[in-house]
């Protein structure tokens, strides 16, 4: 059964002025080794990317964004355009705070006094509220310790499928890096510890995870 995969991936950045942004080390791997695995699989992949330098997998329709809540109106569009269901897979590392204000021209160091007023930006997940049935949604979880306990919570809170966890201080996880270790953690507490794997296959088995819920009509 053909599926309609919306995947996030890379970073957000805040802007406080046209030069100056808060943002985090994603590359964009993680997210695009999911496009690419879905599309290999035969599925319709739409994928949603914060500023990152990777080449569009083919047969993916690509949206750049740039700030959180950017992320989350395309987020949005893509979930509107399905007329049928869809599996999000929310690989982005977003970015939880942005600047009170972006000034519209370069802050002179003069005029700075060394704090920055933040304000939190919306959860892309959490704001899209409970699934309809037969939507998938599968979120990823980064954290710096073992991930289980977080992840699980994570995932009830944000009404997903599947939490995919990467503890991102590990050698080979997270960041970057083309492999990743990763534990999958579902809503009903259970968690599956995976060996380190190129993040192809990790990708491969987020897919196939997600075909398995569609395929039992989930
Ligand atoms: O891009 P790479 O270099 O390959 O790195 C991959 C990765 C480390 C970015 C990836 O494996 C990963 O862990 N991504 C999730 C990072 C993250 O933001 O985790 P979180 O625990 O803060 O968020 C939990 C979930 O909520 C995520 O699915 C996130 O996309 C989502 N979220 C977070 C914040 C927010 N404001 N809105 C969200 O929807």
């Amino acid at each position: 059964m053909a599926l309609r995969f919306i995947v996030t991936a890379g970073p957000t950045r805040e802007y406080l002025d046209p030069v100056r942004f808060l943002s985090n080390p994603s590359t964009g791997r993680m997210g695009f080794a999911v496009a690419r695995a879905a599309r290999a699989a035969g599925h319709q992949v739409t994928l949603v990317t914060g500023p990152v330098a990777l080449r569009t997998p083919r047969g993916v329709l690509r949206i750049d964004v740039v700030s959180a809540r950017e992320m989350l109106a395309a987020v949005r569009r893509a979930l509107a355009a399905e007329r049928t269901s869809s599996a999000l897979v929310m690989t982005a590392a977003v970015a939880d705070w942005r600047p009170a204000s972006c000034a519209a021209r370069k802050l002179k160091k003069s005029g700075m006094d060394g704090t920055l007023r933040l304000v939190r930006n919306p959860d892309i997940l959490r704001s899209l509220g409970s699934k309809a049935p037969g939507d998938i949604r599968i979120g990823f979880a980064a954290e710096t310790g073992d991930p289980a306990a977080e992840a699980v919570r994570k995932c009830r809170a944000k009404h997903l499928d599947l939490i995919v966890a990467n503890d991102v201080t590990q050698p080979g996880a997270g960041f970057g890096v083309k492999t990743n270790r990763v534990a999958f953690a579902f809503p009903d507490g259970r968690v599956d510890r995976l060996p380190l794997m190129s993040k192809d296959a990790v990708a491969r088995r987020i897919v196939r995870f997600a075909e398995h819920l569609a395929e039992e009509g989930r």
